[in-house]
């Protein structure tokens, strides 16, 4: 926590961060009581840490080819949020599965955005599954992240429904919408220990 009461947390990203600047703006805004203190990437030309720059959080970039195995890549990653004394960690974009290294480190407290309504279309380019698969509704979810691919316990879904002129492209575009809204909202319910884990349910506290 921050001197003010506020949850520090780390974010994971390896693309264009609009997630992340989803998150900041909320933070900024005094909309949710999270402050991110660490933008963290795989990928050192990722957009995501241009916007953590301009916004004056730290930044690191861990590269993968420079660890012998996904735990000690994990670990790496462990140390430096621990160093930040983030309390929760944000995935927004990260294009890496993590290990228990990490989960263990942060029990209950990682969490991922996903392109689609989980279960349906885990993995890669959720949207685009859904487009080709002729759902009429498709989505977001923001959910704890476990061991598994995008398989953890649900926070908060989105719906959005496909239009007969949509393609993969104007559905991924207001997907994204949805998520800037839901991703910041669920860190929010986080910070304010609204959220209980029961099996697979995650109860809400009014
Ligand atoms: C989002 O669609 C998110 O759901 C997925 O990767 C994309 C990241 O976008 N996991 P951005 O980097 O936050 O702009």
């Amino acid at each position: 926590m921050t001197e003010n009461g506020r949850l520090k947390i780390g974010v994971l990203a390896s693309g264009s961060g609009s997630n992340l600047q989803a998150i900041i703006d909320a933070s900024r805004m005094g909309m949710i009581p999270v402050e991110v203190v660490l933008v963290l990437s795989d990928k050192p030309d990722a957009y995501a840490l241009q916007r953590a720059e301009q916004a004056g959080i730290a930044t690191a970039v861990v590269r993968p080819a420079e660890y012998a195995s996904r735990e000690e890549y994990d670990a790496e990653i462990v140390r430096l949020l621990q160093q930040a004394g983030v309390g929760a960690v944000a995935l927004a974009g990260y294009m890496r599965l993590v290990t228990t290294v990490l989960l263990d480190a942060f029990p209950q407290r990682v969490l991922n955005i996903h392109p689609a309504l989980l279960p349906s279309f885990p993995g890669l380019h959720g949207q685009r599954q859904a487009f080709e698969y002729g759902v009429k509704v498709s989505g977001c979810t923001v959910h704890f992240v476990d061991a598994g691919l995008d398989s953890g316990p649900i926070i908060l879904q989105a719906p959005v429904p496909v239009l007969e002129d949509d393609d993969a492209d104007t559905l991924a575009a207001r997907i994204l919408e949805q998520e800037h809204i839901i991703y910041p909202l669920a860190l929010k319910l986080l910070a304010e220990g609204k959220l209980t884990i029961e099996g697979r349910r995650v109860r809400i506290a009014e």
